[in-house]
């Protein structure tokens, strides 16, 4: 075996060496810094303010364990939480911050081999992200889904019922005091959210990319198997480290495929297109907008789950699992990459039932047919624009309407019931100021509500476009992440109420049928000037400062690609 990088800590009898070694110690086997015994560090993103990834703790325990087994020494590491629902203005204005720090820290550190524990729906990415540039062999392990809760004897799916309910307390179809009587069963257990939203589709993608044990993603968190997997990851990251297998062996353009097809076979959240280019840039892999729609659009979505369907995350499991859902479509995953173990992912969809085929679905009956993340373009999105038509309402995805254009998130929620807002089934709803740039962080409002008095009239979906993304929990006819987005220039600023726009998904069109020569004559709306404030200072002036377009992924760009592990100078 080649030396270990710890070695450069521990290794030999100088001061240093010395230093490196004594305030480790603690109580540690007598041998565990001899510089021969490979250090695992365990990525902790365990927090009380990130409620899907409190039990993290416990899972790190029993990957401690494994690593111990094998031979090698497990460190846990508490890195940068994200809780989605917690913190403001949007957890995707920290993504970067935190994949940072913990690029820093893995890389600062004398870690030879990494375990990264995620869940909630910022933390998978942004440990992938930093587990890419560091390029430190790793393997994640996803924290798994809650169990199914249930309100007056139905199953509720944590995210999407929560919009559902809302919307129908604002139609006055259920009284607000039932609706918050909801909320006590809404999260039965420990676990990041059930259906296939940010988090599911998270544990999804970081499987098909290779980076999981096979067979691990949407594993309940409850569920003792979780423990029993956390535990085989910290013997095989030992192994993987004896056998120097590295991100950038696992993660290929052809994983990046398997991931798009993937997720597209589970109706899985549009949020994974920036995190994959994202993940793909740390890599050095060329991904591209367009890749998605050619591997992803014609994937059938098998997986009968919310917000597609109707089954949540444990009906999976209970059905077969990923696995079994993935061999239903293994014709169409590349069967090159490589996985954490060293065999491809292909490898492991032999043999695997499928116990449940209202859950997963047949290939000849799927529940639809084409489905993925279709790719538009035209004259209001340059750069691109995605929808996911599996969310959406078939009739809709051709449509011509005029714009009621909304400046701000601000200015959508003051307006938005309005019984004088000027607004029909047929319009557009379009909301700028809530790219990467313009919120800063691009926010979760895409799906923006229906007008209060649409909803009375019977109304509950229509075509609505911004910069701004959506919930993976959401559903809808919703045109997300247009590029470049208002605050940086884009077409999107300069749209006015009444303009007509045309949406034509299977021609992949997103056009805004006003005249070149009248849009050069635009100038953007006052009120979306007076809408943006730069910040000025901190993180968030850093980020706006540098942040890329939504096709780009919305990372930093002095972060895209990798510095590898290496640190040269001595700290004393
Ligand atoms: Fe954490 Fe949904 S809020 S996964």
């Amino acid at each position: 075996m080649t030396e270990l990088r710890s070695a450069h800590w521990y290794g030999g009898d100088d001061r240093n060496a010395y230093i490196h070694r004594a305030w480790m110690r603690r109580g540690m086997p007598e041998d565990a810094f001899d510089g021969a015994k490979p250090q695992i560090a365990i990525a902790n993103t365990a927090s009380d303010l990130t409620p899907c990834n409190m039990h993290l703790n416990e899972v790190s325990d029993a990957v401690k364990q494994g690593v111990w087994a094998a031979g090698g020494v497990p460190l846990n590491l508490p890195v940068v939480s994200l809780g989605e629902t917690q913190v403001k203005p949007t957890a995707m204005l920290w993504r970067n911050m935190a994949a940072m720090a913990m690029e820093e820290m893995f890389r600062a550190n004398p870690i030879d081999g990494l375990v990264l524990l995620g869940g909630c729906d910022k933390t998978i990415p942004s440990l992938l992200m930093a587990a890419a540039s560091v390029n430190l062999p790793a393997i994640v392990v996803p924290g798994g889904p809650m169990l199914t809760g249930h309100f007056r004897g139905e199953a509720l799916g944590c995210g999407t019922d929560v919009w559902r309910l809302s919307e129908e307390a604002r139609a006055g179809a259920i009284s607000n005091k039932q609706f918050i009587a909801s909320e006590q069963s809404m999260i039965r257990s420990k676990g990041h959210c059930n259906t296939m939203g940010t988090a599911s589709t998270m544990a999804v993608m970081a499987e098909a990319l290779g980076m999981t044990i096979p067979g691990f993603a949407g594993t309940p968190a409850p569920d003792a198997r979780l423990l029993s997997m956390s535990h085989e990851t910290g013997e095989l990251i030992v192994k993987m480290v004896a056998e120097n297998r590295r991100p950038s062996d696992i993660m290929t353009k052809d994983a990046f495929i398997n991931a798009i097809v993937s997720i597209a076979a589970v109706g899985g959240s549009s949020n994974s297109v920036l995190h994959l280019l994202a993940i793909a840039g740390r890599v050095g892999v060329d991904l591209t907008l367009e890749d998605f729609d050619a591997a992803g659009s014609g994937v059938p979505v098998l997986a009968n789950l919310q917000p597609s369907g109707k089954f949540l995350m444990d009906d999976l499991y209970r059905a077969g699992g990923l696995l079994s859902l993935l061999a239903e479509v293994k014709d169409l995953l590349r069967p090159e990459p490589i996985t954490v173990t060293g065999l491809p992912l292909v490898a492991y969809l032999d043999d695997k039932p499928v116990y449940d085929d209202t859950v997963i679905r047949p290939r000849d009956s799927p529940l639809m047919a084409d489905a993925g993340i279709a790719v538009l373009r035209g004259n209001l999105a340059p750069r691109g624009a995605i929808i996911k038509p599996s969310a959406a309402t078939p009739e809709l995805l051709v449509h011509t309407g005029p714009a009621v254009v909304f400046d701000s998130i601000e200015d959508m929620r003051d307006r938005i019931d309005d019984p004088n807002l000027d607004v029909t089934p047929n319009s557009i709803l379009v909301l700028r100021g809530c790219g990467p740039k313009g919120y800063p962080g691009m926010p979760e409002v895409g799906n923006m509500p229906i007008p209060q008095k649409l909803l009375e009239q019977g109304v509950r979906d229509m075509v609505r476009i911004s910069d701004a993304r959506m919930s993976g929990t959401a559903y809808g006819t919703v045109v997300l992440h247009v590029s470049p987005e208002a605050a940086a220039g884009g077409p999107l600023g300069l749209v006015r109420d009444g303009d007509m726009i045309t949406l034509d998904v299977p021609s992949r069109l997103l056009s805004l049928n006003v005249s070149e020569a009248d849009l050069a004559d635009r100038t953007p709306s006052q009120a979306s000037v007076d809408a943006y404030a730069a910040p000025q200072r901190g993180w968030a002036k850093l980020y706006v400062e540098h942040v890329t377009q939504a096709d780009q992924g919305a990372d930093l760009d002095f972060l895209v690609g990798s510095s590898g592990d290496r640190v040269d100078r001595e700290s004393h």
